[in-house]
């Protein structure tokens, strides 16, 4: 399928137009989609919604499409990670045209009269032309998981084998499936999506989480911070209902591991960068390290409040020294009186560049792998780029909707 020259010039022209009234069009889309298909606010996170999220980022990325439509190799990892999360949460060929006739209608309403029969048109061949191509890789991925060795399509049902206190507010669980056959390896950062029947709630809700184990042990452990809410704000539904009512023994479902944040790179000196619960994807990447590749060098940096909200700190040490590849700096936001007397941590206050210039014995050369929140994330993207670390170096997780991409 391809595009002809007059459709493809109009897209490419009109496309920054359209990105401009994203937000609109994408709430209207939302409206119109779960007017006519109800049933799809449990496959899309409904939280999100009520923040804004998501809204933005699929219409945003559609345009981001519609840019480099003649060129889609611009934003193949864009693509790549739609593709890895729509497979995670089960996205089918036959929803496509329900949602681009949502967006189609969608823009028609918000840009009235200046969307012109010509301008749908083009959009009605572009967002068909995406779409295909999303749902050829898509249907590549399911095969691929299927075929795989303990692989499986949809949602499988697991055990809660053991939950472990990680901190305050940061719980593991293991987890072996229901069914006692094979489970898939994952790659190292890689997610699981979970799909959560909650009682008292009226959607099931789809949640990612990041395998924080190591790989090929017959078990899987992802490791969950609650997200609590304020006066006006709620708690997060999903983190919340596994900190509480998940018990050791109680079943959850999965699909079968998804991402694209992988290491990609086999003999550079790496460096696993995380803040918060961002640590959970680079320590299932420390742990594969140690156990696949024991010379590459690699530097485990963590930055958080301080000790008390400090996740798997005692395995860190542990790797650090069983390992005499691996080293570790800890950053403290805000070290509690105990920190400073036993001095527990190398940096006080946030990363920076200065700071990761004067530890990295590597320099810039090395492969950098990035996961934390989006201030976090801002600022050490800004100063790996100012310290001339190439794009395909900076490899990035966020735990929300690639629009923040655009903040972050
Ligand atoms: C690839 C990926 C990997 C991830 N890995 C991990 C992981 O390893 N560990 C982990 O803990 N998390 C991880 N996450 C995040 C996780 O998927 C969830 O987003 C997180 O647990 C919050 O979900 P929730 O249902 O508890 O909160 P939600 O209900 O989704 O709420 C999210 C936040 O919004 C706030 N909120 C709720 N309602 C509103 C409102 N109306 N207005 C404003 N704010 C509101 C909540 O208080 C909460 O802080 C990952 C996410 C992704 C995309
Ligand atoms: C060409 C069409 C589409 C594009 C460009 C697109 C784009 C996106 C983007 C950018 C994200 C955010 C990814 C992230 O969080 O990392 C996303 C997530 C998602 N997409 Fe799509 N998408 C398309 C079609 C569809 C279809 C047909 C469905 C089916 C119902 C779907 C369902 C979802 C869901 C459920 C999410 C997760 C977000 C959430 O839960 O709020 N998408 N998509």
């Amino acid at each position: 399928m391809s595009l002809d020259a007059e459709k493809l010039e109009i897209v490419k022209l009109t496309a920054p137009v359209l990105k401009e009234h994203s937000t609109e069009i994408g709430k209207h889309f939302y409206e119109l989609l779960f007017a006519r298909v109800p049933e799809l606010r449990n496959v899309f996170n409904q939280t999100n919604q009520k923040r804004g999220l998501q809204q933005e980022a699929l219409v945003y990325s559609v345009y981001a499409a519609g840019e480099n439509i003649d060129s889609l190799e611009n934003i193949e990892q864009l693509v790549e990670r739609i593709a890895e999360k729509h497979v995670s949460l089960g996205v089918k060929p036959e929803q496509y045209p329900i949602v681009g006739e949502a967006l189609i209608q969608a823009v028609e309403d918000i840009l009235g009269e200046s969307a012109t029969d010509e301008v749908i048109e083009a959009w009605r061949a572009a967002y068909d032309y995406i779409a295909n191509l999303f749902i050829e890789i898509e249907q590549k991925k399911y095969h691929e998981r299927e075929q795989q060795e303990g692989g499986w399509t949809g949602f499988r049902e697991f055990i809660v084998t053991e939950k472990i206190q990680e901190t305050d507010d940061v719980v593991s669980f293991c987890l072996k499936p229901k069914d006692g056959k094979p489970i898939a390896p994952h790659k190292a950062g890689q997610y699981l999506t979970i799909k959560a029947n909650i009682e008292g709630e009226p959607f099931t809700h789809m949640r990612q989480y990041s395998l924080s184990g190591p790989s090929g042990k017959g078990f899987y452990k992802i490791s969950v911070k609650r997200e609590k809410g304020n006066g006006n704000v709620p708690d997060g539904i999903v983190s919340n209902y596994l900190h509480d009512r998940v018990t050791e023994g109680d079943t959850l479902e999965f699909s079968v591991p998804a991402g694209d944040f992988i290491i990609t790179s086999e003999k550079e000196p790496i460096v696993l960068l995380s803040g918060g619960i961002g640590l959970t994807p680079v320590v299932s990447m420390l742990d594969t390290i140690a156990e696949k590749a024991p010379d590459r060098p690699v530097t485990f940096i963590h930055a958080t409040q301080n000790s008390s909200a400090h996740a798997m700190k005692e395995h860190i040490e542990r790797m650090v020294a069983e390992h005499s590849n691996i080293s570790s700096f800890v950053c403290y936001e805000s070290p509690s009186e105990e920190d400073r007397l036993s001095q527990n941590y190398d940096r006080e206050g946030y990363v920076d560049l200065q700071w990761l210039q004067s530890i990295l014995s590597c320099g810039n050369e090395a492969d950098f792998y990035c996961c934390g929140p989006a201030p976090f994330m801002k600022a050490v993207d800004q100063g790996l780029k100012e310290w001339g670390v190439s794009s395909a170096k900076r490899h990035y997780e966020l735990f929300n909707p690639v629009s923040i991409l655009k903040e972050a």
